[in-house]
């Protein structure tokens, strides 16, 4: 369906559902290309509701027969779904349909997977399974049967009956249709087992095709770790015999909580020494905890409708980020995230996409699945919990979950539990919800007689469909340092409610260093004068780490743009206080990792378009190539050595503290292959007995415009691992240097192990041109040309990953007006395409605006 012709839904118009649901029984007779679902569900009027209308969702489904109370009836059936004539109180509606798993390549529904049967509901696949209500404020009791010749047949809740070629499942617990999963195929589980705190056992397994058995351990240990701390942290205990996880190579997103059979991106959850990096292996454990935690987020408490979708995932990545912090390190963890929040939210905030936190309207629902109902969401719950404390947030959430258990909730419910707790008035905080944009917050001091006064002023940017927004409030934590670098007022949350508002500090002996926005408090951007001077002082003597690394990230920042748009030689203050920092041994090594990297190209292009001016994305490339070859000439004398004091040898473990060093070791190893000739990456590679080190080693060699003989070995060794060749085809694509990197990536898609049809290879060298900055925007435009190319030809294969693709190309406007017209003319041509998805129809027209 053409973009203009697909029907926007609003927030406003949502109507409880007319029928609601008592029970459900599916029976699948499962076969590639004809498998049949019966369906018996009953029905019984909603008391809310305000009509009788019957009318289920189905797509792409061929309708076999239907009953009513035992009855035939003949529906009337549309691409969308059908109605029927039904009783005025309860009846059993019973239907038997066909579809064909064989041929679904959108990955939504039910579709085979490498001779597995898999499904994907969320948020709107089950309709393509069979005719149902499909929203999420429906929830009901499902009985499952599969019947097929696949040794192994899974679905949600608890194992009821199993014999020669059946299974049999109950959910006792009501749930909406978006949950619901199967699963069936030749798979082997590592089986576990956990006693949560009431004594209760429940089996665990990850089930996983053969030859992966080997990889699950990892995945198992962080699912019962995440067991534990739902328990101690939030009280919460699993409410089902067994839990079950299983991957799956072809999967659009990460993964998938589905009652208690959670279906992971064989990415997110395989990992052993030889094939994961320690990113991979963190990565997996936050993962599996997310999918685990949205049991009570998300499963027994769920969304009334999909504008609600943060009310689940905003509050659930709120809390894998806090299990993060609490297995690792959390300043680490803090950094990660406000990188990923400005790399990706800020971004989309700042652009055509940008989007409340809660929308209130959209064509495609697949597309709101996006770093600010995810990530922002999650900064919302922090702020919540900064502003009614620790206390307040304990309990408030325990009044969530007695209030809400069993319902499909909205943001309303969710804020009303906080001014219950608390006693807190939260009508102006809400806007956090409704107003997108990514505030930025001025702020100006002064000193006299001892009182240091700060002002603090909120500007709210106009978004797409949004003006004259009204104050936020802003949690702003702030410490002050006294000139001899000792703190003289420990970190203090300041309340900014007011467009503008001013804060005093008395009684003190100095003039004082501001450490503003410590811990990154709110999402927002800080524009406050300072110099290099004033960061040098904070990168040396802060006590928030967070900000110490900021202060390091700023002077980085501020001598990179100096370089690119002045031409001026690298900053040295920069350069010192990186030495200072980088050879203190007082500091976790996982931290000096992150103060080594510099600001990304995509950083550095919005630090001009906010300045501006117009980035210049080989000029962005190659000031960061000279600022890295500074970095390594200036600290050439430092480097060996620490190299050699934090190199792990011995067994591999994949905990916070060998991972950190690795860390830190790859990053001093890329500069040291600058000057080495790449000795000592060679030296690496030939030595590392873990994929952290092997690519560690690898990506330095390419950096350094080395590797071709590794890269070949690599492949070799590597040829029957999937997502060992990812990396490779990744790797390849994001070291090309800019002229290269078009021409790599379409060499690339041109093998025969490059499968159009799965997510993981499309991203590894598409999503990996996107990041290439200088690469997708060099100057030829042969790397817009290539990715247009191929997103027209996934889109009709699989809409919901060409369309969060296209936002490759959301900065469009930043760029000179060459750029912008090539860029321009990609769009239109996918625009104009005649059979386009609604999922990228809705992208591209709202990035074209
Ligand atoms: N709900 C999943 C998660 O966060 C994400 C997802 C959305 C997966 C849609 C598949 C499809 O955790
Ligand atoms: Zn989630």
């Amino acid at each position: 369906m053409k973009d203009a012709e697909s029907p926007t839904i609003y927030l406003a118009d949502y109507t409880p559902p007319n029928w609601l649901v008592e029970e459900v029984h599916l029976t699948f007779r499962l076969a590639p290309r004809s498998t049949r679902v019966l369906s018996r569900v009953r029905f019984a009027p909603n008391p809310a509701a305000m009509s009788r209308a019957f009318f289920l969702e189905g797509e792409e489904l061929t309708l076999i027969s239907a009953r009513i109370d035992g009855a035939e009836v003949k529906p009337e059936v549309t691409p969308e779904g059908l109605t029927c004539a039904v009783p005025d109180g309860p009846f059993l509606w019973e239907a038997e349909v066909e579809i064909a798993p064989e041929a679904n390549t959108a990955l939504e529904g039910l579709y085979l997977s490498n001779g597995m049967y898999t499904t994907q509901c969320e948020a709107q696949g089950f309709r393509k399974i069979t005719y149902y209500p499909d929203r999420p404020d429906v929830m009901s009791v499902f009985t499952v049967r599969i019947e097929s010749d696949l040794p192994v047949l899974l679905s949600n809740g608890n194992r009821v009956a199993q014999g020669d070629g059946f299974a049999e499942w109950h959910d006792p617990w009501p749930k909406p249709a978006y949950l619901f999963a199967l699963v069936a195929g030749d798979l082997l589980a590592l089986p576990g087992s956990f006693t949560t705190r009431s004594g209760k056992a429940v089996e665990l397994n990850v089930w996983v095709r053969k030859g992966d058995e080997d990889k699950c351990d990892f995945a198992m240990e962080a699912l019962k770790k995440s067991m534990k701390w739902d328990e101690d942290v939030y009280g919460r205990e699993y409410d089902l015999d067994i839990f079950n996880i299983v991957a799956v190579d072809d999967f659009n997103m990460g993964a998938m909580e589905n009652k208690g059979l959670n279906i992971f991106n064989s990415s997110a959850v395989l990992a052993s020494p030889e094939t994961a990096t320690d990113a991979n292996f963190e990565r997996i454990e936050a993962i599996i905890a997310h999918e685990y935690f949205h049991n009570w987020t998300g499963n027994r408490i769920t969304c009334r409708d999909w504008f609600q979708l943060c009310l689940k995932e905003g509050l659930t990545v709120f809390r894998d980020a806090q299990f993060t912090a609490d297995m690792r390190s959390e300043p680490v963890k803090r950094i990660s995230d406000v990188l990923d929040l400005r790399g990706r939210q800020f971004r989309e905030d700042g652009g055509p996409l940008a989007h409340p936190v809660r929308p209130e309207s959209f064509k495609e629902i697949n597309n709101f699945y996006t770093a600010t109902v995810y990530e922002k969401g999650a900064e919302v719950i922090g702020m919540l919990k900064r502003l009614v404390g620790d206390d307040g947030y304990g309990k408030a959430v325990q009044l969530y979950f007695d209030r809400h258990d069993g319902q499909a909730c909205t943001i309303e419910d969710w804020l009303k539990v906080f001014e219950d707790a608390t006693g807190r008035d939260l009508t102006q905080f809400k806007r956090w919800y409704s107003q997108a944009g990514t505030p930025v917050v001025t702020m100006t001091d002064s000193y006299a007689d001892g009182t240091y006064t700060v002002t603090l002023k909120q500007t709210l940017p106009d978004t797409p469909g949004q003006t004259d927004k009204q104050p936020q409030v802003i949690p702003f934590a702030i410490g002050l340092l006294d000139p001899s670098g000792a703190e003289v007022v420990p970190t203090t949350l300041l309340e900014l409610t007011e467009r503008e508002q001013s804060f005093a500090f008395e009684g003190l002996k100095a003039r004082p260093v501001p450490s503003p926005l410590r811990g990154f408090s709110a999402p927002v951007v800080l524009d406050h004068a300072t110099d290099n001077a004033a960061r040098a002082f904070l990168l040396a003597h802060d006590t928030d780490p967070f900000n110490r690394w900021e202060a390091g990230r700023q002077l980085a920042k501020s001598a990179l743009v100096a370089m690119i748009g002045g031409g001026q030689s690298p900053d040295a203050a920069y350069l010192d206080g990186l030495r200072a920092l980088v050879t203190d041994e007082t500091l976790d090594p996982a931290f000096r990792a992150l103060a080594l990297s510099l600001p990304s190209e995509d950083d550095l292009a919005q630090a001009f378009a906010d300045a501006g001016r117009t980035p210049d994305p080989q000029a962005i490339w190659e000031g960061r190539e000279a600022m890295r070859s500074a970095v390594a000439e200036v600290l050439a004398d430092a480097l060996p050595a620490l190299y050699a004091r934090h190199l792990v040898t011995g067994p591999y473990s994949p905990e916070a503290g060998p991972a950190g060093k690795r860390a830190l070791t790859n990053a001093l190893l890329a500069l040291i292959s600058r000057t080495d000739g790449g000795a000592a990456a060679r030296a690496q590679y030939a030595a590392a007995d873990n994929m952290t080190q092997q690519l560690g080693a690898l990506s330095a060699l390419l950096g350094a415009g080395q590797g071709a003989e590794e890269l070949a070995a690599f492949a070799d060794q590597w040829r029957h691992e999937r997502l060992v060749m990812d990396k490779w085809f990744m790797i390849q694509v994001a070291q090309a240097r800019p002229e290269a990197a078009a021409a790599t990536a379409a060499a690339l898609a041109e093998r025969d192990d490059f499968t159009l049809t799965n997510p993981n290879r499309f991203r590894a060298v598409f999503g990996a041109l996107a990041m290439n900055q200088a690469g997708f925007h060099h100057a030829s435009g042969d790397g817009y040309r290539l990715l247009a190319d191929w997103l027209i030809r996934l889109d009709p294969l699989n809409p919901q990953t060409t369309a969060r693709m296209c936002s490759a190309f959301q900065t469009w406007r930043r760029y000179d007006a060459d750029r912008k017209e090539m860029m321009q003319a990609q769009l239109e041509r996918i625009a104009a395409l005649p059979k386009l998805s609604r999922d990228t129809g809705e992208m591209v027209g709202r990035i074209l605006g």
